[in-house]
């Protein structure tokens, strides 16, 4: 009788634990994280189906590889391995990284390796805990980049709009002198200083609108747009020195088709990036003539849809942007153009327009190329639609 009720007992509990153990093990597998389990030989142990995933295996062909190999695509264990720190330190330990995922697809994730000890104390294993903070790290980029621009747009708009007075009488003067030249002596070298006079004036109001665009909110169309049409049509516009020679390359997604968006805004959009792809591939075809290589410049245009956005991106096979650049580029006025080739205005219009529309703008840089990519919701939630454009 007393065994029965034992054996119940156990088997009761033997029950539960299993019920646990299920449980657990569904946890682990449902995780959106990728999560591991790894030995002081940074062997895998465990994985669940997110680690496996983002590796590109099964679970199966993971077991008993490295960590550093499969996931972090090294070929000995990583400098600063949190796993290692784990294990010397007992502690738990963090740290963030970025991952290349084939050619152009980088990812950043923020990992915590927590050690476990066996019976005698001793750190027998880590548990590594990978998050996926791409995402994140993109919005508080452009978050921190819109603050910028919205403290330097205040300050700019009363400038711009101080200096409209002044250069409207610059340009009205010039326009009258150059009517009547002979009532105000002028001979062919005045009429060409007078010109020339002309012409700056006309490119600082220029500047002026551009930054007066920058600091004030617009009114905006929204109207259904055929994207890929439009980036097809923006990008053959493009028409600089030598850029005939560049090879464009569309890669478009025909279930895009139609997005809301305001169409004049977001032509500039594509124009300025383009324009800018176009001036690095130049510039590198410069370099490598005058260093007798090979080159042919190529820019990559390619839309995707990805839930209920549309992921536009611009490849560029140019001379890339150095590092110290990086933190800089989406700040107005920052240019490494020659004089009068860029204001240094053009990203940050992007960046604008492209938080106007509720979207995100991002560039990634990579050994051979630089990609700017941006992500548009396909419905415009705040503007009422009002046409549809083909
Ligand atoms: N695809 C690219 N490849 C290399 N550098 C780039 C690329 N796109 C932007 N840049 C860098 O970012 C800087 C800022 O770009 P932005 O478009 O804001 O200004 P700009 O092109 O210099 O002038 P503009 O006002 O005429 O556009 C550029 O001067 C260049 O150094
Ligand atoms: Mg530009």
């Amino acid at each position: 009788m007393y065994k029965d009720i034992k054996d119940s007992a156990n088997e009761t509990s033997c029950e539960q634990i299993q019920l646990s153990k299920a449980e657990l093990e569904l946890i682990f597998d449902v995780a959106p994280e990728c999560i591991c389990v790894v030995n002081r030989d940074h062997r895998l142990l465990r994985v669940n189906k997110s680690y496996a995933s983002f590796a590109g295996k099964s679970i199966k062909e993971l077991l008993g590889t490295s960590c550093y190999r499969c996931f972090w695509g090294q070929e000995k264990p990583c400098e600063d391995c949190p796993v290692e720190r784990a294990f010397n330190t007992g502690e738990a330990e963090f740290r963030k990284k970025a991952v290349l995922r084939g050619k152009n697809d980088i990812r950043y994730f923020e990992t915590c390796a927590f050690p476990v000890c066996g019976e005698s104390d001793e750190i027998v294993r880590v548990i590594e805990y990978n998050k996926d903070i791409t995402d994140e790290k993109r919005v508080f980029e452009q978050l921190v980049r819109s603050e910028k621009l919205a403290s330097i747009g205040i300050m700019t708009a009363g400038i711009a709009h101080e200096m409209n007075n002044p250069l409207s009488g610059i340009s009205g003067t010039a326009v009258n002198l150059l009517r009547m030249p002979e009532k105000y002596g002028l001979n062919e070298k005045g009429i060409s200083r007078v010109t020339a006079i002309l012409e700056s004036a006309a490119r600082a109001t220029n500047i002026m609108k551009d930054l007066l665009h920058l600091s004030r909110k617009q009114d905006s169309s929204n109207t259904l747009v055929d994207i890929n049409s439009l980036l097809v049509k923006t990008v053959n516009a493009i028409h600089l020195g030598g850029a005939a020679d560049v090879r464009r390359k569309f890669d478009l997604d025909d279930s895009v088709r139609l997005i809301s968006c305001d169409p004049s805004k977001i032509e500039q959009v594509i124009l300025n990036i383009t324009t800018n792809c176009m001036q690095s591939v130049l510039e590198k075809h410069a370099l490598c003539m005058a260093e007798g290589k090979e080159y042919t410049g190529i820019i990559e245009v390619m839309s995707v849809l990805e839930d209920d956005n549309v992921l536009i991106t611009f490849t560029d096979n140019g001379i890339g942007i150095p590092e110290e650049n990086r933190s800089k580029i989406f700040d107005p006025f920052f240019s490494t153009r020659s004089a009068g080739q860029g204001t240094g205005l053009g990203l940050s219009i992007c960046l604008k327009i492209i938080g106007e529309h509720g979207g995100r703008i991002y560039f990634e840089c990579y050994e051979e190329s630089t990609v700017f990519s941006i992500v548009l919701p396909r419905e415009r939630k705040s503007q009422p639609v009002n046409k549809i454009r083909l």
